[in-house]
C-alpha cells in the first residue's frame, strides 16, 4: 500500500457556477494540503479551463465525460483532443449517475477509457454495484463485469494510467456509506482480478478509491484499510470538509 500514492478526486457533478467554483478553488489553494496525497478535482465541463488556470498546479483537474471519437458530427460531446488541449489531463469515466441515467453501456465506457488513455488522458474508472445486485449477491459478479470490459480494450500497459474508483450505487448521495469492510472486501477482489486479469504490476500499483457519501467523520476508518488507496468525494467535496478528507492520513 506505500507503494501506492493516496488519491483524493473531488467530482463537483453539475454544481457551481463561476462564483462559487472560484471560491472552492481558492479555499483549496490556499489550505494546507497533505503534500504526499494527489489530488483531483472535476467541475463541470464549462468551468474546466476556469478550474486549471485557478488551481494550483499540484492539484489535477478532470472532465466529468469524454467521447470515444475523435472528432466530428456528435452534436454536445467533447472530445480527448479538446480536453488534452485544454490541459486537462484527467477524465472520471464511467460514473454510475452516467450508466444509469444516461445508460451508457460497459463497452462505450471501455472505448471511451482506451480514446482516453491513447489520448494521454488519465482515468478514473468507476465501478458498483446497485443495491438490488448487492442484495442478490451480485457485487462481485457486477464489478468484475465492468472491468472486464475495459480489460478487452486496454493493453496491460495502460492500465498504468487508470485509477478505479468502487462506488456502490446505493451509498451514493445517501450518507448511507459503506462500511469499512465492505469496501475493503470488494477493493481487496478488484486487486485480486488486476492479478489474475492483467498484470502481477498492475495488482500491485493500480489505485482502488472508494466513493459514496465519504465525509470527513468516516474518511480516517476507510483510509486505514489496506486496498482502500483514495476517495471519489462528491457533496462534500463542494465544501470546506473536503480539505479534511484530502489529509485523511494525517
Ligand atoms: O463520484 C463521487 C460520488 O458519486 C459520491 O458522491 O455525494 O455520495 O460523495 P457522494
Amino acid at each position: 500500500k506505500m507503494a501506492r500514492q493516496f488519491f483524493v478526486g473531488g467530482n463537483f457533478k453539475m454544481n457551481g457556477v463561476k462564483e462559487s467554483i472560484t471560491s472552492i478553488v481558492k479555499n483549496l489553494n490556499a489550505a494546507k494540503l497533505d503534500s504526499t496525497t494527489e489530488v483531483v478535482i472535476s467541475p463541470p465541463a464549462l468551468y474546466l479551463t476556469l478550474t486549471r488556470e485557478l488551481a494550483d498546479p499540484k492539484i489535477g483537474v478532470a472532465a466529468q465525460n469524454v467521447f470515444d471519437k475523435p472528432n466530428g458530427a456528435f452534436t454536445g460531446e467533447i472530445s480527448v483532443e479538446q480536453l488534452a488541449d485544454s490541459n486537462i489531463n484527467w477524465v472520471v469515466i464511467g460514473h454510475s449517475e452516467r450508466r444509469v441515467i444516461l445508460k451508457e453501456t460497459d463497452e462505450f465506457i471501455a472505448r471511451k477509457t482506451k480514446a482516453a488513455i491513447e489520448g494521454g488522458l488519465s482515468v478514473i474508472f468507476c465501478i458498483g454495484e446497485t443495491l438490488e445486485e448487492r442484495e442478490a449477491n451480485k457485487t462481485i459478479d457486477v464489478v468484475t463485469r465492468q472491468l472486464n470490459a475495459a480489460a478487452k480494450e486496454l493493453s496491460k500497459e495502460q492500465w498504468d494510467k487508470v485509477v478505479i474508483a468502487y462506488e456502490p450505487v446505493w451509498a451514493i448521495g445517501t450518507g448511507k456509506v459503506a462500511t469499512t469492510e465492505q469496501a475493503q472486501e470488494v477493493h481487496a477482489a478488484i486487486r485480486q482480478w488486476l492479478g489474475a486479469s492483467v498484470s502481477a504490476e498492475a495488482q500491485a500499483n493500480v489505485r482502488i478509491i472508494y466513493g459514496g457519501s465519504v465525509s470527513e467523520k468516516n474518511c480516517r476508518e476507510l483510509a486505514q484499510k489496506e486496498d482502500v488507496d483514495g476517495f471519489l468525494v462528491g457533496g462534500a467535496s463542494l465544501k470546506p470538509a473536503f480539505v479534511d478528507i484530502i489529509n485523511a492520513r494525517i
